[in-house]
């Protein structure tokens, strides 16, 4: 038996005539994705899939605070979206999260969504190249940042009964890559995100995530040039012959954030052009051409 069940100490029992109805859909019949009024923050929100996610969060009505530790860079991502608003925070300082959270609900009001875009990725070493220095900072921003910032804007949410989380966490976290840093650190985000809606699911604060496959960001324009990877063998080894845009990553999280997604919690929504189910055909020959224009298995000619 659980330790909360043994003692009683979570497990509030309900009285069996109530009825389990989703209040939200009792009383609001017609949900829509428009995020008009609510106050959004991105974290990671000046660049790549984050600076995405605040164009998409825009454009649906939210006033976006666009959060990254490149000030100048969050400022011109700010400036050119409809409401949105430049903050200064580096992921791995908590003082720093705490102080934008607290500034965020005075001079805008309370955050309704979180976007936790803010990370890094690593080079793909073997363990015994990679430096510990490296492996820290690539924990400290991508797992212990994702959490802290979780913390700070969770607990403001669930105080106030609402609120939606997306993290950014990555296909990385779902299979073995030979990147010994960061798909650990994804995976925790994984892990953190059942937790963590678990925990604040009865306070009305859901919390998910998006597993992105390869998305020509900066961060992964960086990689490719320096040689760590290769977009032609990414594209491949997915289901649909290609990367992902950051704008249909954005879209999946703003769903998410949304009421449309009202009952979806503690998820993890790959959005990879279907690189996780593409990679175990390897073993079988390989995926099979595409059947337009008349293929190897018939299709129109
Ligand atoms: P990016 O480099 O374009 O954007 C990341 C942003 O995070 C930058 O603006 C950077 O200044 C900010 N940042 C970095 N460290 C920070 C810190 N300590 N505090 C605050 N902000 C910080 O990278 P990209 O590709 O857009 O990545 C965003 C997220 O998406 C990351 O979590 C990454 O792991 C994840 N992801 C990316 C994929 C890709 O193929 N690009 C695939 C799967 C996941």
């Amino acid at each position: 038996m659980p330790p909360g069940a043994a003692t009683g100490r979570h497990v509030q029992p309900r009285p069996r005539h109530l009825a389990l109805q989703p209040k939200a859909l009792k009383e609001t019949p017609n949900v829509t994705s428009s995020l008009e009024g609510r106050i959004a923050v991105v974290t990671g929100g000046a660049s790549g899939i984050g600076e995405a996610c605040a164009r998409d969060l825009a454009a649906r009505g939210a006033q976006v605070v666009v959060a990254d530790v490149d000030e100048p860079r969050a400022q011109a991502v700010a400036f050119s979206i409809p409401r949105g608003v430049a903050g200064r925070l580096d992921v791995t300082r908590p003082d720093d999260i705490e102080t934008v959270a607290d500034w965020v609900e005075r001079e805008y009001g309370p955050p309704a969504i979180l976007v936790t875009s803010a990370g890094v990725l690593q080079p793909p070493l073997a363990p015994e190249e990679l430096p510990i220095e490296t492996w820290d900072h690539v924990v400290a921003v991508d797992q212990r940042g994702v959490y802290l910032s979780c913390v700070a804007f969770g607990k403001r949410m669930a105080l106030r009964g609402g609120g939606a989380i997306v993290n950014i966490a990555s296909v990385a976290g779902l299979r073995s890559l030979p990147l010994h840093a960061y798909a650990p650190a994804k995976a925790a985000v994984i892990g953190m995100t059942q937790a963590l809606a678990a925990e604040w699911g009865r306070s009305g604060v859901r919390v998910n995530a998006v597993a992105p496959g390869f998305v020509m960001t900066p961060a992964l324009r960086s990689a490719v040039d320096a040689g760590q990877r290769d977009p032609a063998a990414l594209a491949e080894a997915s289901a649909m012959d290609r990367l992902v845009a950051p704008e249909e990553v954005a879209r999946a999280c703003s769903f998410l954030a949304s009421d449309d997604a009202s009952a979806i919690t503690g998820i993890t929504l790959p959005v990879d052009a279907g690189w996780l189910v593409a990679g175990s055909w390897h073993g079988y020959g390989g995926l099979r051409p595409a059947r337009m224009g008349g293929g190897r298995d018939g299709g129109e000619p």
